[in-house]
């Protein structure tokens, strides 16, 4: 029986939140993860996604901001909210229009700061290291067509110790992503507003 929530994820590189995602959603009463997409054939986010037997599917630029195939396989899939887990391309217009309010990321610091094009991976983590912070955390936000500018959803904090490089700032924030992104993505389908 297909549920009434059909979730796609995105994903570019390892898939660690996209793993728990899969996990958390696995039998989940009402929402179900349809179809995985990737920019990166090389994705781990990918292998991880074929061990949960999910579809997955892997598209160039033109599919993606031209030619509205992907769109389009998101229709067939019949997918109704799409989250991303460290996805790296911009979101295109056609995607944002077709899904109202029902694209969701997340964000490896504290917007608005540390956030924008360019601003991923361990350049959040250094940037954040260099200008001093003492707390740092994750955003969970809406996607529009900028650069994490959408509306906030959902936020967590942790500390910056002194001494902290950022790779172990990173490994504090990824322990905050995988705790909170899978039950933040279930209450924002089934609790919108
Ligand atoms: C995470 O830090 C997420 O916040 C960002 O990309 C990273 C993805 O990591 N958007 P992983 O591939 O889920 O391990």
């Amino acid at each position: 029986m297909t549920k009434p929530f059909r979730l796609a994820v995105f994903l570019s590189g390892s898939g660690s939140n996209a793993e728990k995602i899969f996990f958390h959603f696995k039998n989940h009463p009402v929402i179900e993860i349809a179809l995985v997409l990737s920019n990166n054939a090389e994705a781990g986010g990918l292998l991880r996604a074929q061990k949960f037997n999910l579809p997955t599917r892997v598209f160039l630029k033109t599919q993606f901001r031209e030619s509205g195939e992907v769109l389009a396989w998101l229709k067939e899939y019949g997918v109704t909210h799409i989250v991303l887990a460290g996805f790296l391309w911009l979101i295109p217009e056609n995607l944002i229009r077709a899904f109202p309010g029902r694209i969701l990321n997340i964000h490896p610091a504290l917007l608005p700061k540390f956030g924008g094009k360019g601003m991923y991976g361990m350049k959040v983590h250094e940037a954040v290291k260099q200008s001093g912070e003492r707390i740092t955390g994750i955003t969970i936000h809406e996607v529009d067509t900028k650069y994490d500018e959408g509306k906030i959803v959902f936020q967590a904090s942790c500390k910056v110790l002194p001494d902290d490089t950022p790779l172990q700032i990173s490994a504090r924030v990824q322990q905050l992503e995988h705790e909170h992104y899978p039950r933040v993505i279930e209450e924002w389908i089934t609790e919108p507003g």
